[in-house]
């Protein structure tokens, strides 16, 4: 986990393309006329969001949304964001490589990043003009801050003519040293697309080791792990199917391979929600960060979630308190030194083209 020091200086302090200025924190009071106001809203997320909740979360999501129009930004939310932020104040949701995509597509003036920080990242590198925002600047990746650009300057020494797939849970730095970025949902596809019978794919080994079993070229990789996904083991997810032999289990994979190897069903976070929605499973247990079963519980109301929580302790450093400040003081803006961010946009945009 990178210190706060660290995210600072790569956030940077330069001030935004448009000035912006701060404005009077809104009155967050839950009053009679805003609880019917916001009833509709309600009924949609009541199965995942407590009553007793509500009347604290109203007032932020109504203050947020009236200031998106105000400061022209839209809100990005990653699959992992909490359901009062996935399903109230988001206007786009998605995994990895849906907000890269989306953020390349953006028609607005600021980007609120509802993520951690190498996403909002990815979205200043597509939107060099545009204000990016991240509610909380100590939203890191224990995957970004396994490896460094150094780190991988010495790879291609060390493996001349091989060429190097990131994650795109790395910093810019790191981008800008490799040959194109990947997803969890691509990453099959852009190993295979140099036609080579070597590939480094870094820097997450168990995503790496998971395509390897799914293609002749041979991959290289690193030891960074996610610190969610490293957790689950293959016994846990036994244990599952003892209790009930009927459960489906669909796993991230950012797993360790033995625990993919015993689920049903592996793929990026929209991969996994896609995959409920198309095949309706009785009970399910979505081995990744919990949050996610509240968000598609919204919209599965006939599938039963069994819900083991690992949370990720970046992700949940968002809130609607820090989005609703982020929009109020427009902070933290993201900057990328101009330098790095050539390269890295290079990475990032090899992979959208070769997407579509
Ligand atoms: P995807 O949403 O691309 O599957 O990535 C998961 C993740 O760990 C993001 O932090
Ligand atoms: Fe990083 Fe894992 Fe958290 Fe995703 S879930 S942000 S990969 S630590």
């Amino acid at each position: 986990m990178a210190l706060a020091g660290d995210m600072q200086q790569k956030t940077g302090t330069k001030p935004a393309a448009r000035a912006f200025k701060a404005l009077e924190m809104p009155e967050l009071e839950y009053t009679p006329g805003l609880a019917k106001e916001m009833a509709p809203l309600y009924e949609k997320v009541k199965h995942v969001i407590p009553s007793v909740e509500w009347p604290f979360f109203a007032p932020y999501i109504r203050a947020i949304n009236e200031l998106k129009k105000e400061r022209g930004a839209v809100v990005l939310a990653h699959n992992y964001q909490t359901p009062e932020i996935f399903h109230c104040v988001s206007d786009i949701a998605g995994d990895s490589l849906q907000l890269a995509k989306e953020a390349a597509k953006v028609d607005a003036d600021v980007i609120v990043q509802c993520g951690v920080h190498f996403m909002a990242e990815t979205s200043k590198l597509l939107n060099p003009q545009k204000t990016v925002l991240i509610p909380d600047v100590k939203a890191g990746c224990s995957l970004a801050d396994s490896i460094t650009g150094k780190d991988v300057r010495l790879l291609r020494e060390k493996f001349p003519g091989v060429p190097i797939v990131t994650y795109v849970n790395t910093s810019a730095e790191v981008k800008a040293e490799s040959d194109i970025c990947c997803t969890s949902s691509n990453a099959l596809q852009i190993v295979e697309s140099f036609g080579t019978d070597r590939v480094l794919c870094i820097p997450d080994e168990f995503l790496a080791k998971n395509i390897a079993k799914q293609t002749d070229v041979k991959i290289l990789t690193w030891k960074g792990h996610c610190e969610v996904h490293e957790r689950f083991t293959a016994e846990e997810l036994r244990q599952y199917r003892k209790d009930d032999p009927n459960i489906v289990i669909i796993a991230h994979p950012e797993c360790p391979p033995e625990v993919v190897e015993e689920a049903d069903f592996s793929g990026s976070t929209s991969g996994m929600i896609n995959w409920v929605k198309e095949n309706q499973p009785k009970r399910v247990v979505m081995v990744t960060e919990c949050s996610m079963s509240d968000n598609v519980a919204v919209e599965n109301p006939n599938v039963e979630f069994v819900r083991p929580c690992n949370l990720c302790p970046h992700m949940k450093r968002i809130s609607l308190k820090n989005i609703l400040e982020s929009l109020v003081y427009m902070r933290e803006e993201v900057t990328v030194d101009p330098a790095v961010a050539v390269k890295a946009r290079r990475a990032v945009e090899r992979m959208i083209n070769l997407g579509n």
